[in-house]
């Protein structure tokens, strides 16, 4: 799917599909970080107000995933809870600072393609949750449609921040090169998941 190196664990759609509760209170905490994520990248895009529209763009998007998600927790009674640490996110993002200093410019790259690959993971957990939920049948296909709608719009997240990231680069070679290398490291960290029922878990 999209970029990504390596496919996730095929056993982790069965395992979130089995704990929905989980799964959908993980799916809010998810698409509010990523709202927050993509302000917190337009504060940064000091140089172009094109740039800080998209990205503010973007967040209203997650915005709207994420009362989507909290109206499905309410139908279902299942609590908000706090969130679980995202060890997905937290190491790719450590990963991608191991590179060294860096000038605020490939700072931002770096940020908006973690962001972007981001987006593709979830896509691709979306597709195996989707495909689990529909091959439940029953109250699992409203579900899984709901899935299937925003891997869509996922997948546009994907194509939108790599875009900027090649916009605020400015050498799209260089930046695709980059791209390549998190997606390497990402793959590596996609490995040791698949077990647990969340997003990224
Ligand atoms: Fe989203
Ligand atoms: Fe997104």
């Amino acid at each position: 799917v999209l970029c990504l190196t390596r496919s996730t664990d095929p056993r982790w759609a069965a395992i979130a599909a089995g704990d929905l509760a989980s799964v959908l209170a993980d799916h809010a905490h998810c698409e509010m970080k990523a709202a927050a994520n993509a302000l917190s990248l337009a504060a940064r895009s000091a140089a172009s107000t094109r740039v800080a529209r998209a990205l503010v763009a973007l967040a209203e998007e997650e915005l709207a995933h994420l009362r989507a998600v909290l109206d499905l927790l309410d139908q279902r009674g299942i609590p908000l809870g706090v969130p679980e640490v995202d060890d997905y996110a937290a190491d790719l993002r450590k990963r991608s600072l191991s590179t060294g200093k860096k000038s605020a410019t490939d700072a931002l790259v770096d940020r908006l393609l973690v962001g972007a690959l981001i987006e593709a993971r979830s896509c691709e957990r979306f597709l195996l949750l989707a495909g689990a939920l529909r091959a439940r049948g029953g109250d699992g296909e409203a579900l899984a449609a709901f899935y299937e709608d925003l891997l869509a719009s996922e997948a546009r997240h994907y194509t939108t921040l790599v875009d900027l990231a090649i916009d605020v680069g400015g050498d799209e070679a260089r930046v695709r090169d980059r791209l390549g290398a998190l997606a390497a490291a990402e793959g590596e960290i996609a490995a040791r998941l698949g077990g647990r029922p969340l997003i990224h878990g």
